[in-house]
């Protein structure tokens, strides 16, 4: 399964994209996560992406492309992938095509999350993310089970930089007039998945599970 998850921030895609990936058995494979490793780990990639990043803008396509072309040779990525955060531009969306293009290895499907303004600023402004493994809580809504400790790791949960109001409403803004473009373009391709991002995790996960399976023929 070779599978873009792609909706505005805050949407689900890193808390969905845990459980897509191992139903598949693919790895997940967000530039997101990738950029604030490089952050963490005081890379040059890292103090440039964090420039961007704090700002609310996307980091440079030249930087952004060469990363995930980098990360698709990865031994893991050769039977599948799940993309979160990648592309984000229509010219990503283009360099992406062609790189799988090249491999015969086309996209299978591109699942929208959709969801409102409104629950996107009650999510990301609760939002707690693990420093060590990047997983995504919520202090009200998808709590850990101890507070402020990683389910799956045990790292100290931390409020992601991006998260105050000014950034969260730029990236809404650059989502609007960036990301969204890239709907019609895989409408276009004839690959394009919508499903809504409200509920429960559980049942959206489900949800896109039928979607995909019904869509999608291996
Ligand atoms: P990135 O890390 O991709 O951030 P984003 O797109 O803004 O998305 P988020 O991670 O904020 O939201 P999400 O959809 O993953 O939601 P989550 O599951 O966490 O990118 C960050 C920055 O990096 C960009 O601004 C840019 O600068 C740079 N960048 C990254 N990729 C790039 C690219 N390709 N090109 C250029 N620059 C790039 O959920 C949100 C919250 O809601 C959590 O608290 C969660 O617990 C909660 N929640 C989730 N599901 C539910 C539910 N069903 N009910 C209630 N609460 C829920
Ligand atoms: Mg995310
Ligand atoms: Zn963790």
């Amino acid at each position: 399964m070779r599978l873009i998850l792609v909706g505005p921030p805050g949407a689900g895609k890193g808390t969905q994209a845990v459980h897509l990936a191992a139903h598949y058995s693919i790895p997940h494979i967000s530039t997101g996560d990738i950029f604030r490793t490089n952050i963490k780990n005081n890379t040059e990639l890292g103090t440039l992406a964090q420039s961007y990043m704090d700002k609310g803008e996307l980091v440079p396509d030249s930087v952004t492309n060469e990363m995930v072309k980098d990360r698709l040779t990865w031994d893991d990525a050769q039977a599948g992938f799940l993309l979160d955060g990648f592309p984000r531009n229509v010219l990503q969306a283009e360099v992406l095509r062609a790189v799988l293009a090249e491999k015969s290895t086309p996209l299978d499907a591109v699942l929208e999350l959709s969801i409102d303004d409104a629950e996107i600023i009650s999510r990301l402004s609760g939002r707690r993310t693990c420093s060590q493994c990047s997983a995504p809580f919520h202090s009200l809504f998808n709590p850990p089970k101890v507070e402020n400790i990683c389910d799956n790791c045990g790292g100290a949960l931390i409020q992601r930089e991006d998260d105050k109001e000014a950034t969260i409403a730029r990236r809404l803004e650059v989502y609007a007039e960036q990301t969204k473009p890239i709907i019609s373009f895989y409408r276009n391709e004839g690959l394009l998945i919508t499903t809504s991002a409200r509920g429960d995790v559980t049942e959206i996960t489900a949800r896109a599970i039928a979607a995909l399976t019904a869509a999608v023929v291996h």
